[in-house]
């Protein structure tokens, strides 16, 4: 039994062996489709990352840096759009659209548009789009110092002498009115739960695309959108109930503390 055993996986061993000689260029063909599709170690100019970087790296560096001057890093691009299109097909339909024809109203990162302003219009063609947009979803960039980790509320800080930040009185309504909404939401369906995100975070973007905030009025308002506009997103791109609620009242959590801060 032990000599069969032995035999059997000596002839087992042999063949493997014998079956990658005699099929090199297979194997080899296996790997280079890998490797085209995983971005880390793609540097033909034909892949789809290498498409990816010489049309859209430029300007967006691959991650956090000191040059981060004229867009943001790629990694947060993808970390914004991921939880709001976790689907690829619809990832990749809202990152061509966006290049297509970049538009304020359809940004999913306000507080970019503020801070670089918006991204200039690319004519790139649509086959070569949907290569780009489906290797930035299928990118694996270092996670390190990304925006999951961000602790809630981090930067949020009282004003010189332990003031609150002065804001309009009606943006002061407008957060209590999407506080309000928020405590009060309750459905069963869970595309009910995408909306009322949809909804919040077009208010919120209202704020933070206000250009009389400016400084570090802004800096505050926005440290205060950065610590919620994950918990957003994840929220409109929901497709399980209970994760929906949950994000509901985290949200609804984190909404209560706008007042410890701001007033009008
Ligand atoms: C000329 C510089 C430049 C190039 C090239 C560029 N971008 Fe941008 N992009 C920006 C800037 C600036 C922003 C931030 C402001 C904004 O969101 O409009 C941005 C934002 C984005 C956003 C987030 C949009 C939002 O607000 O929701 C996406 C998605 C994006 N870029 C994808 C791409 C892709 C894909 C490419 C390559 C095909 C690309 N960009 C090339 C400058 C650039």
């Amino acid at each position: 039994m032990l000599k069969y055993l032995l035999l059997s996986s000596v002839f087992f061993l042999s063949c493997e062996s014998k079956e990658k000689k005699e099929t090199p260029s297979e194997v080899k063909s296996i790997t280079t489709k890998t490797k085209g599709e995983k971005p880390t170690s793609a540097n033909s100019p034909d892949t789809d990352y290498a498409l990816l970087k010489s049309n859209c790296m430029s300007c967006h560096l691959e991650k956090m840096g000191p040059g981060q001057k004229i867009a943001p890093p790629m990694v947060r691009v993808q970390e914004h759009y991921k939880p709001l299109y976790p689907k690829r097909a619809d990832f990749i339909t809202a990152v061509s659209d966006w290049v297509t024809n970049p538009d304020e109203s359809k940004s999913n990162m306000p507080g970019a548009v503020r801070k670089f302003n918006l991204m200039p219009k690319l004519g790139i063609e649509k086959g070569t789009l949907t290569r780009i947009a489906g290797a930035l979803f299928d990118a694996e960039f270092q996670k390190r110092g990304a925006m999951g980790g961000k602790k809630d509320h981090a930067g949020l800080q009282l004003a010189e002498g332990k003031k609150k930040w002065k804001l309009n009185v009606s943006t002061m309504d407008q957060v209590k009115k999407m506080h309000s909404r928020l405590k009060g939401f309750s459905s069963d369906d869970v595309k009910a739960y995408s909306a009322l995100g949809k909804e919040v975070f077009d208010g919120t973007k209202t704020i933070i695309l206000d250009k009389q905030y400016k400084g570090k009025t802004f800096d505050q308002l926005h440290a205060f959108f950065n610590s919620i506009e994950k918990d957003m997103h994840t929220l409109i791109g929901a497709t399980d109930l209970e994760l929906a609620k949950k994000q509901v009242a985290k949200l609804v959590e984190k909404f209560s503390k706008f007042g410890n801060f701001f007033e009008s």
